[in-house]
């Protein structure tokens, strides 16, 4: 294209004009999402196990059944399409091993598609598993990313935490105390706010922008789903163009402006020179998705629990040091991650059976966290369970959360304050879950938080 003053209109500025934009979105979906939807549908109706997880509703409504019958199946099960484990150990070995890797994001995709995608993806806002995220890459450049923000995250870091995070549950029960409504939904007045204010925080975030972010945030998500439909492809493909536009202006307020956080430290050290621009817009972006999407599911994925299992609830309110291990059994029992995948980069081996270059190996974190072989009397729900920490629900290897701690931290302050607060709180309706089938947790949850005859002495002096 020639502009007026006869120079070429560079290729860079072309391809990101907004028709550009959409047919290159087109075509990712097309080749990533447009074909998986097909091809598992059709997997999943000629009885790919996996298949069904993904693309069939009563089967992702309860999945724990299906996961039993891949387990009859063997160590590696190798269906129709999709090759997948919920053998604990060999969902181990694969997410620790170097012959795997996460081929940006697109393991489940022969060569050529792969190769495609990845020419067409849009460079300049990469979503949450598109390279150069972290759940993308492997080493080296993995290493080199993951190195500048592990420091955040480390034990004592996350210790230090904790001060914060009391006082935010604090704030937003005293919210939910001066409510007087008979019902609540516990994730949109409690659950998703606590993480956002507290990765927020992190990343220098303003409380007025939380709303926002938590909004983009939840259409990016499903983001983590294969065959994803046309219109909810290119909803969330918008919004993490927003999420992109948006840091970028943050990470210039930052560097002009630094505060005491992540962020700031980041744009304003010796190390940023370390990261592109793009690779720090999508650092950003994963930490704030990656940090509210799923601790927003363990919070509400162990009050359904709790009240499903009373005598269980009761153990752990009787001794509040029970709530660490509690946090424990519910990510093993109930994971708001629920697999991820790997591909072979050599011809290797699992468990016995041979993998070829190339095949994609879905580990089923929350099969493998059902294993009989590690976990004795895998189906029930036990918060005094002793090794209910040695399940895969945070993955494993160079992968493994770096979120790890903070989410149990977030977790357990969380639970532990609002049944301080609230101990009779109890399911008021039915749960509504969300619709993704890779994070798996509630949408609505509704909860009274006192029981109705505390709820009457509670409106006695208000009545007056
Ligand atoms: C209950 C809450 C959480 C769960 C269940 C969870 C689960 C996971 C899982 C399964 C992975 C690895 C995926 C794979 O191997 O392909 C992962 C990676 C990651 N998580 Fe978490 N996570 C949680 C909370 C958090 C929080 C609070 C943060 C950050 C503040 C966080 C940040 C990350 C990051 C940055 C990665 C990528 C690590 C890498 O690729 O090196 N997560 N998480």
């Amino acid at each position: 294209m020639r502009r007026p003053d006869g120079s070429s209109r560079s290729r860079a500025a072309w391809t990101r004009s907004a028709p550009a934009l959409v047919t290159r979105d087109w075509g990712v979906w097309a080749v990533d999402h447009g074909a998986s939807r097909a091809l598992l549908r059709r997997a999943a109706r000629e009885g790919d196990l996996i298949a069904g997880l993904l693309v069939d509703d009563a089967v992702a409504a309860d999945p724990f059944p299906r996961l039993e019958e891949i387990r009859t199946r063997g160590p590696l099960h190798r269906g129709r399409l999709i090759t997948g484990t919920v053998d604990h150990a060999v969902g181990n070995a694969v997410l620790r091993s170097d012959d795997f890797g996460v081929a940006g994001g697109l393991g489940h995709l022969p060569p050529a598609a792969q190769r495609l995608v990845l020419r067409l993806i849009d460079d300049e806002s990469p979503g949450p598993i598109d390279p150069p995220s972290l759940l993308a890459l492997d080493p080296p450049d993995h290493h080199r990313i993951r190195r500048l923000v592990s420091r955040a995250f480390t034990a004592r870091a996350v210790a230090r935490m904790e001060e914060r995070v009391v006082e935010v549950a604090d704030r937003l029960l005293d919210d939910l105390e001066r409510r007087d409504e008979a019902t609540i939904d516990l994730v949109d007045a409690y659950a998703s706010w606590l993480p956002v204010a507290v990765i927020a925080d992190l990343l220098g975030i303003p409380e007025r922008e939380h709303a926002r972010l938590l909004e983009l945030g939840n259409r990016a998500a499903v983001l983590l789903d294969p065959g994803l439909p046309w219109p909810a492809y290119r909803s969330a493909q918008r919004a993490v163009r927003d999420l992109h536009s948006w840091f970028e202006v943050h990470l210039d307020r930052l560097a002009a402006d630094p505060g005491d956080d992540l962020l700031s430290t980041l744009v304003t050290s010796d190390d940023a020179e370390l990261l592109s621009r793009v690779e720090l817009r999508s650092l950003a972006l994963l930490l704030l998705g990656a940090g509210f999407e799923t601790t927003v599911n363990l919070i509400g994925n162990a009050v359904v629990q709790l009240d499903a299992h009373p005598d269980q609830r009761d153990i752990v309110l009787a001794d509040p040091a029970r709530w660490a291990n509690a946090v424990e059994e519910v990510l093993r029992y109930d994971p708001p991650v629920q697999s991820t995948l790997r591909q072979a980069y050599v011809d290797t081996e699992v468990g016995g059976e041979p993998v070829a270059t190339g095949q994609g190996v879905v580990v089923i974190l929350a099969g493998a966290n059902r294993d009989p072989a590690v976990f004795t009397e895998p189906h029930r729900f036990d918060v005094t369970r002793e090794n209910a920490d040695q399940h895969l629900s945070l993955s494993a290897g160079v992968h493994f959360c770096l979120g790890a701690g903070l989410a149990r931290l977030e977790t357990g302050v969380a639970l532990r304050s609002l049944y301080e607060r609230f101990p009779d709180l109890s399911l008021a309706g039915r749960p509504v879950r969300r619709s993704t089938r890779i994070l798996r947790g509630h949408e609505h949850l509704p909860v009274a938080l006192r029981s109705r005859s505390s709820q009457v002495v509670m409106r006695g002096p208000v009545m007056r």
